[in-house]
C-alpha cells in the first residue's frame, strides 16, 4: 500500500494549482514502507545513478555513496543525519510535501533541509509535479555534505526569511535564484558541464537534455540576471545557469540584497528563453520543441 500524504488545500498561484501540506515535521514512517515503495526507490537509484555517471558533477556521486544510499532499501532519515550532523551541522526532517514559503525558509536558516517522506508510485517513475521522497533525498541531500553549498542554503533560509519583509517581488525573485541553482544548475569542471540540480538529478529525461539537447540556452551566473529570470515548471528548462563552483555561489550571494530587491524593482523580468547581449553565452540554444503557448 502506498500511505497518503495529507494535503491541506490546494492554493491557486500564477503556476497553476499549488498542494499546501501540513507544516507539521514528522518522523519517517519507514517500518510502514511497502515492498513497492522500496522497488521504486531501487528502480530509480539504478536508473539515475547509470544515467548520471560522466552528468554530475563527480563530488555528488561520491558523497551519495559515502552517504550509504543504495539501491538496497530506501534510506532511513536517522542514518543520513548522523553523518549530516558531523559534517556540516545540518540535518533533514521528514514533512508531508511543499511547504509555505516563510516555514521552508526557517527550516533551512536553521540547517534543516525538508524532506517529503512519501514516494512516488510506479505509474510515475518519470514524472511527478511535486517533490518526492525521491527527488528530495536522491537529489538533494548529498549537497548538503558539501560545506559550501549548506552554507549557501542556509544563507538562502535566512534571505528568504528577511525577504519576506520586502513583499512579493522579492520573493519572486529568491525563488528563481533557488530554482536556476538548487534545483536547475549546471556547473562548469576541468571534464565539462556536470549537473548539480535536484530537479535534474532526479528525472531521466532533463539529465539528458541539459547536457546534450541543442534546444536550451547555457549561460554563465549572473545573480541579478538569474533573479529576473522566469520560469515554468511543467517542461524541460529553455535555459540553464552554469556556476564555476559553489564558493562563486556563496560570493555572490553574500551581499546585502535589499539594494539589489530595490534594482530589480524598476526593471522587467525576463522570458525563459531569452538570450541577452550581456550574457555569457556557453551555449545559444536552437529552441527546438519549445512550446510557442504561455511562454514565460
Ligand atoms: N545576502 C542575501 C540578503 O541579504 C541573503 C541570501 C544569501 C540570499 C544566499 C540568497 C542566497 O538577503
Ligand atoms: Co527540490
Amino acid at each position: 500500500m502506498n500511505a497518503t500524504p495529507r494535503r491541506v488545500e490546494h492554493l491557486q498561484t500564477d503556476k497553476g494549482s499549488v498542494p499546501v501540506y501540513t507544516t507539521a515535521v514528522i518522523e519517517q514512517p519507514w517500518a510502514s514502507y511497502s515492498a513497492t515503495d522500496h522497488a521504486v526507490w531501487a528502480q530509480l537509484f539504478r536508473r539515475q545513478r547509470e544515467l548520471l555517471v560522466g552528468r554530475a558533477e563527480a563530488e555528488f556521486l561520491r558523497t551519495q555513496d559515502a552517504m550509504g544510499m543504495g539501491d538496497a532499501q530506501i534510506p532511513k532519515f536517522d542514518d543520513l543525519n548522523r553523518m549530516l550532523r558531523a559534517r556540516t551541522g545540518w540535518e533533514i526532517i521528514g514533512v508531508e510535501g511543499l511547504l509555505p514559503e516563510l516555514t521552508f525558509f526557517e527550516h533551512l536558516a536553521n540547517k534543516r533541509f525538508p524532506v517529503t517522506w512519501w514516494i512516488r508510485s510506479p505509474e510515475q517513475l518519470d514524472y511527478l509535479s511535486e517533490p518526492d521522497l525521491f527527488h528530495d533525498l536522491f537529489g538533494h541531500v548529498p549537497l548538503l555534505m558539501n560545506p559550501a553549498f549548506a552554507d549557501y542554503l542556509q544563507a538562502y533560509g535566512e534571505g528568504g526569511v528577511r525577504a519576506h519583509g520586502f513583499g512579493i517581488e522579492a520573493l519572486a525573485q529568491l525563488t528563481r535564484l533557488y530554482w536556476y541553482t538548487v534545483e536547475f544548475g549546471l556547473i562548469r569542471t576541468a571534464e565539462g558541464l556536470r549537473i548539480y540540480g535536484a530537479g535534474i538529478l532526479s528525472s531521466k529525461g532533463e539529465s539528458i537534455h541539459c547536457l546534450e539537447s541543442a534546444a536550451p540556452n547555457r549561460i554563465g551566473f549572473d545573480l541579478e540576471r538569474v533573479m529576473r529570470t522566469r520560469y515554468r515548471i511543467d517542461t524541460f528548462q529553455k535555459t540553464y545557469f552554469v556556476i564555476d563552483s559553489y564558493q562563486q555561489l556563496m560570493d555572490a550571494t553574500r551581499p546585502d540584497f535589499a539594494p539589489i530587491y530595490a534594482r530589480l524593482a524598476g526593471q522587467t523580468t525576463i522570458a525563459a528563453g531569452a538570450v541577452l547581449d550581456s550574457d555569457t553565452v556557453f551555449t545559444r540554444g536552437n529552441g527546438e520543441g519549445w512550446a510557442s503557448e504561455g511562454d514565460v
